[in-house]
């Protein structure tokens, strides 16, 4: 995730059984690139040991407010001053209590009044502890104060019991945080639209007319896209958990995706459609599920309406080409046949490329010309076609 490399971030740890995940969370902010400062309570130091976390991040590791500051400074004023953003994860009842009221008896307590870098908490506790007025109190305090709460899941509890309060999973909180630390990028105050999946077209009850994609490349645009600080309407036909952050709005089929498409676009200024929507649907679906029978089965398929060709900018305006053969001439063809700012062009044939692989080996088509891009994550053809998009806005705005 490019947006969380080298960044600062401080892990503040509180004294909840969930601390021990607390150490994937700091692998994954590690392996994302992000330079992860470990704060822990002094009730975290009774379930997890500086040590596991000093092992995966190498940096600093904390708990005392007395600890000297490697650089000769002040070390809360220090972390406060260098960091991208503070991530309290999990917070107890006690720690989001203590947020709220601005106490400072601890070396979080006072990293948190000393930053101005946002404060995100992922509050992990007993369902009776979370839904209590009193912390629920505390937690709009914090939002009303511009705080991003990362709410916890319901299931399993510490307790046995089953509730509401399990510490949100750290794909997720890692979600929150790219998104967060984004919000001042290129795409700040955008709405980009962007479509993902196969459409569904049902032949009966329990049977469809599908395709190969996955969603895949739809969904590192929509991640990508809400990391540059984008507003983000995914709309999806995928079967794949939604993006954090980002408004999904589910559809199966054509005719479906063209009224979401045709509705989330009122104030967009970029689609991308992404998705790989079905020429044809069956005209007329049987409403019970067809049976076996001696005579051969003819379905009659009807055209489904083209989704890009019918909705017209004046935003932006992105396709998306699959191709087995003629690739350039092809998606060139399309390119000027929807009127299109941009194609990206993808031969589906080769096998590390296209549906269903992490990664994507596309050419960029636009009037001026093609740009071959080598062989990428999703997450980095996503990118790179989103500089386009970029570029296109504000040729536009001048
Ligand atoms: O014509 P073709 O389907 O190959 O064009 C691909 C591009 O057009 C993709 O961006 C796809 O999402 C879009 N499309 C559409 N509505 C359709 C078929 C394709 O918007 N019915």
């Amino acid at each position: 995730m490019s947006s969380l490399r080298g960044k600062r971030i401080i892990l503040a740890v509180t004294g909840s059984i969930a601390a021990y995940k607390a150490v994937q969370l700091a692998s994954d902010l590690y392996k994302a690139g992000a330079l992860v400062d470990t704060i822990l309570t002094a009730e975290a130091l009774r379930f997890v040991q500086p040590l596991s976390f000093a092992a995966i991040t190498h940096r600093l590791v904390a708990s005392d407010l007395w600890t000297p500051d490697p650089g000769g400074g002040v070390l809360h004023v220090e972390l406060a001053a260098a960091a991208d953003a503070l991530l309290v994860a999990p917070a107890t009842a006690h720690t989001i209590a203590r947020l709220a009221l601005g106490l400072a008896d601890d070396l979080l307590g006072c990293i948190a009044l000393s930053t101005r870098a946002p404060l995100l908490v992922a509050p992990a506790m007993e369902s009776h502890m979370y839904q209590h007025p009193t912390t629920q109190q505390h937690l709009a305090t914090l939002r009303e104060r511009g705080a991003v709460v990362i709410e916890p899941g319901v299931g399993h509890l510490a307790s046995g019991a089953s509730g509401v309060g399990r510490l949100a999973e750290p794909a997720e909180i890692l979600g929150y945080l790219a998104a967060t630390l984004g919000r001042t990028g290129d795409l700040a105050g955008r709405h980009l639209v962007v479509t993902a999946g196969g459409t569904r077209e049902p032949i009966d009850p329990v049977r469809f007319i599908s395709n190969r994609s996955s969603g895949k490349q739809g969904y590192a645009l929509a991640e990508a896209a809400r990391d540059r600080g984008a507003r983000v309407t995914l709309v999806s036909s995928a079967e794949l958990p939604p993006p954090v952050a980002v408004q999904v709005v589910r559809v199966e089929t054509a005719q479906q995706m063209l009224e979401a498409v045709q509705a989330a676009c009122r104030d967009a200024d970029a689609l991308l459609m992404a998705a790989a929507v079905a020429d044809y649907r069956v005209a007329h679906p049987a409403t019970e599920k067809l049976k076996k029978g001696a005579a051969p089965l003819t379905l009659e398929l009807v055209e489904n309406p083209d989704i890009l060709a019918s909705v017209r900018g004046p935003f932006v305006r992105v396709g998306f080409a699959a191709e087995t053969s003629d690739l350039l001439a092809n998606a060139g063809a399309k390119l000027r046949a929807k009127g299109l700012d941009l194609i990206v062009a993808n031969d589906v044939s080769a096998r590390d490329a296209g549906f269903g692989v992490e990664t994507n080996r596309v050419t960029l088509l636009d009037a001026s010309g093609a740009e071959e891009l080598p062989l990428l994550s999703k997450r980095e053809v996503a990118e790179r076609v989103l500089d386009r998009v970029v570029r296109l806005l504000a040729e536009r705005r001048a």
